[in-house]
């Protein structure tokens, strides 16, 4: 079972970047996680170039997620939404489709209160409408700055918290594959 994950920061220490690094280590055969760090050279989202023919980046980028039993986005909030990176990210894939029906898992990690539920609420409801089959145990991580050391998560509940995503995740995908 092949699961992706996508951190929506482009940050070296980023948290968020953190938390999937984590989950792919989280992950025991036969399930394997690949952490895509392509977001940020994908180019800026342009319906001319989709219609011309998207850059090889974007059609790799586009493959991996095809290829994808269930996916993890974990964004960033800022300035009360998600990051644009992502954003563009998941533009790229409205069109090719990659993300219907596919189970997606949606972890927001931000150093406030809230656990940037603002920007979880931005990309499901993008998701929502890309015909992504969004998970309900997406993971909103509050505090998140004194949860991660060293580019990975360390605190115990958010540990158990993740592996209760990725067990969802692999139900989510075992139960899609059944369907087809
Ligand atoms: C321009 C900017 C806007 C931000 N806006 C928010 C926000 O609206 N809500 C929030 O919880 N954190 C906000 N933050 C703090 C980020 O959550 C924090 O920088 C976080 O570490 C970013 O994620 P990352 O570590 O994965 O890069 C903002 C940070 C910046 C630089």
């Amino acid at each position: 079972m092949k699961f992706v994950a996508l951190s929506g920061s482009l940050r070296a220490e980023s948290i968020n970047t953190a938390v999937v690094r984590t989950a792919a280590e989280l992950c025991l055969p036969p399930v394997s996680m690949t952490v895509y760090e392509g977001l940020g050279e994908l180019p800026f989202f342009n319906h001319d170039v989709e219609t011309e023919g998207p850059p090889p980046e974007v059609m790799a980028f586009r493959a991996l997620l095809e290829s994808a039993d269930a996916v993890l986005i974990s964004s960033p909030e800022y300035a009360h939404g998600t990051s644009g990176v992502l954003k563009n990210g998941l533009e790229w894939v409205v069109g090719g489709g990659e993300l219907v029906d596919k189970p997606v898992a949606v972890v927001t990690a931000s150093p406030s209160m809230t656990g940037g539920d603002r920007a979880q609420a931005w990309v499901k409801e993008t998701l929502e409408v890309m015909g992504a089959h969004i998970l309900p145990e997406s993971l909103p991580i509050p505090l998140a700055t004194a949860k991660v050391a060293a580019g990975r998560v360390n605190d115990e509940e958010t540990l158990g918290a993740l592996r209760d995503v990725l067990a969802a995740m692999a139900r989510a995908a075992k139960e899609r594959g059944t369907e087809e």
